[in-house]
């Protein structure tokens, strides 16, 4: 029998009323129902400092250890994350800067290569975060992962999602599925 593949789904926000967590919420849910193995993190579990080359020749944190053993495991990811002035949010970009580096001790090599992705955003703006999703695809292709060609953006997020944090639109709700079913399309297990 196939295992089901292994999907890591996140937000770049930190923010507990994130949109961009209920978001990728939701594309987790949907990625469970085609039969995939989920596992959704907050960054705000999993700290990171800033990324400075000094830190490499110390003892890595718990939060470190745990994202590069979740990250290995995985097949794909599902990201939805916010754009700041245009661009990718800062806690993203430290997050994949960080699990771009080998450990010292070669006990972790970046698993980049192995991972199908599907990028979203979602915005209380009227571009829905669009522009920051070309800044990540490209970091997300520059570091080895197949990022799907389907993308969602969001835009008017606060009357995108009903309390329960399901989305309300039908046709968005068929996109995000659409974006799912590609990250698993082509995910190696
Ligand atoms: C520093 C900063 C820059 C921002 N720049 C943009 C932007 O370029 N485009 C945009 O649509 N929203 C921008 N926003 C607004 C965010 O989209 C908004 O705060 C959003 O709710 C953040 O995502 P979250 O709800 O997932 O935390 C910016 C917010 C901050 C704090």
């Amino acid at each position: 029998m196939t295992q089901p593949a292994h999907i890591i789904a996140f937000a770049g926000s930190l923010r507990s009323d994130s949109w961009n967590k209920q978001l990728v919420n939701a594309a987790a849910r949907s990625a469970e129902s085609a039969g995939a193995r989920v596992t959704v993190l907050d960054l705000a579990d999993y700290p990171l400092p800033m990324f400075d080359e000094t830190l490499e020749d110390q003892a890595p944190s718990a939060a470190l250890n745990d994202l590069r053993a979740l990250f290995s495991s995985a097949n794909g990811l599902l990201i939805a994350s916010p754009e700041y002035n245009g661009s990718i949010a800062p806690v993203l970009k430290n997050t994949l800067d960080w699990l771009s580096r080998s450990a010292k001790d070669e006990s972790y090599q970046p698993a980049y290569g192995q991972f199908s992705v599907g990028i979203m955003a979602a915005s209380p703006g009227g571009l829905g975060g669009i522009r920051g999703l070309s800044h990540l695809r490209d970091v997300l292709t520059n570091v080895g992962s197949l990022v799907v060609p389907a993308q969602v953006a969001v835009p008017a997020s606060y009357e995108a999602f009903d309390e329960n944090g399901q989305i309300v639109n039908a046709a968005l709700s068929d996109r995000v599925d659409a974006l799912v079913n590609q990250v698993l399309s082509h995910a190696h297990v």
